[in-house]
């Protein structure tokens, strides 16, 4: 079985591939209200469980948005994306909650505490503010006791081998590493805690590099649930206690179920199962969401399972990918504009050998960064972009003015981050809640 590997450096190319071998599905923002570009042009391409936030955004009810950063590098263009998802979520009425991984940062990376705290300010969230993000939780790891705790106590339900199975972690694996994970279960799950405003259907935005531990998550909230609820070996659809005192739990299953208006409903007391024969795979949301209630006055570890977005990545300026430790591959939002601009200027293009050839043959925008650059980040109208693909295609579009045209709206965008983000300065602490804690 192939694996993804969080923590490797490598570029994704094949996203069909990755969905179809990992089970994503695919992200579709129809019906959502007012997308943004990312969710319009397919960079969003895939999801884990997103139903249940649409559920939440149509029926107007609560749910959280939570997403990390990881303080190893400086923030670059790439990175905005996740951003403009929370954005856009916090837009539509969710709590947010943006985790420092600072744990992970030292454990994997070898980054002090220190050093993650100035990169986490000065790179990410005065750019966060500058970007336009309201106030929200943003959060150290490792000043988060809940988050820690959490990552702990829920580790239990998940063994060695399954962790070398998801992760290929290995003998010399060191133990905060192999740790790591769980700490961000903690991220993504503590969200649902009474004192964080209880189970809430929470999204996720990520990079696909992320899905192990999307995955992880979500098979530990899974393994917390006190029920089942499904179609069991002989067909039946039903609800069974797998966890909790039984008979309790089952009365109040029953109850549940009857208020849902099923009736045709079958105790079988001996086998801690209600069969509901009027009920099919179409009702499994809805009827597991219902009985959280029930589960909560037995555990506080009872979550609705968490969903994530999967974004594509931004390739490098250079070619390969893009990564805060290759500064030519990508703009940081605290590179001076004149020095992104020029990275745009030297960036790898999808145009053709001499002009003269591009004019007959014309340039390849879906092999061109600076096209990546306009779809991903420049430019918000989606005619405008089509015009750009289209004057490319046909050869009337030559690389030197399109580059001109990217390099100067990249300065000025820097530009206005740089002077906004001095201005965001003195909000920092209407983020930094309990001052990380
Ligand atoms: N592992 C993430 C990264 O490498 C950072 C992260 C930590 C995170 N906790 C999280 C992401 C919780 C999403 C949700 O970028
Ligand atoms: Fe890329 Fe623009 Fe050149 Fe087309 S014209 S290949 S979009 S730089």
């Amino acid at each position: 079985m192939a694996r993804i590997d969080p923590w490797a450096k490598k570029q994704f190319d094949d996203y069909s591939r990755l969905m179809e071998e990992f089970g994503i599905q695919r992200f579709d923002a129809s019906g959502l209200p007012d997308p943004p570009a990312l969710f319009r042009r397919g960079i969003v391409f895939g999801h884990r469980g997103f139903e249940r936030v649409r559920a939440a955004i149509e029926g107007r009810k609560p749910f959280a948005v939570l997403t990390g950063l990881m303080p190893s590098g400086p923030m670059h263009i790439g990175n905005k994306m996740v951003m403009d998802q929370v954005m856009y979520f916090q837009s539509l009425g969710a709590d947010v909650f943006i985790a420092v991984a600072d744990i992970e940062a030292y454990a994997t990376r070898g980054v002090s505490f220190e050093r993650a705290e100035k990169v986490a300010v000065e790179n990410y969230i005065l750019n966060y503010i500058a970007l336009g993000l309201k106030p929200c939780q943003i959060y150290f790891q490792s000043r988060r006791r809940a988050v820690k705790d959490l990552g702990y106590i829920l580790g239990k339900k998940v063994n060695w081998s399954a962790m070398k199975a998801i992760y290929g972690f290995s003998d010399d694996t060191n133990m905060a590493h192999v740790f790591s994970p769980l700490v961000q279960v903690g991220d993504v799950l503590h969200v649902q805690l009474e004192e964080y405003g209880g189970p809430r259907p929470t999204v996720v935005p990520v990079g696909v590099d992320q899905d192990p531990h999307i995955r992880l998550t979500r098979d530990i909230a899974h393994a917390h649930r006190l029920f089942n609820v499904g179609t069991a070996r002989d067909g039946r659809f039903g609800v069974f206690v797998k966890g909790g005192p039984a008979g309790e739990l089952l009365s109040r299953a029953e109850g549940v179920l009857r208020d849902l208006g099923h009736t045709k409903l079958d105790v079988i007391a001996n086998y801690n199962v209600i069969y509901v024969d009027d009920a099919s795979p179409g009702d499994e949301v809805r009827i597991e969401d219902a009985l959280i209630d029930a589960e909560r006055e037995h555990s506080r570890y009872i979550f609705v399972p968490p969903c994530a977005t999967f974004h594509r990545f931004m390739t490098g300026l250079t070619g390969g990918k893009m990564s805060s430790s290759v500064p030519e591959s990508a703009v940081f939002l605290n590179d001076e504009p004149e020095v992104g601009a020029r990275k745009v200027r030297a960036a790898k293009t999808g145009g053709r050998v001499s002009a003269e050839e591009q004019r007959r043959l014309g340039g390849v925008p879906e092999e061109c960064t600076v096209f990546e650059m306009f779809a991903y980040l420049l430019v918000d109208d989606d005619r405008e972009l089509e015009e750009i693909r289209s004057a490319c295609r046909q050869g009337t579009l030559l690389c030197g003015a399109c580059k001109r045209r990217a390099s100067e709206a990249v300065a000025e965008f820097l530009k206005g981050l740089q002077s906004r983000r001095e201005e965001a300065r003195d909000q920092v602490k209407e983020y930094l809640v309990e001052g990380g804690a």
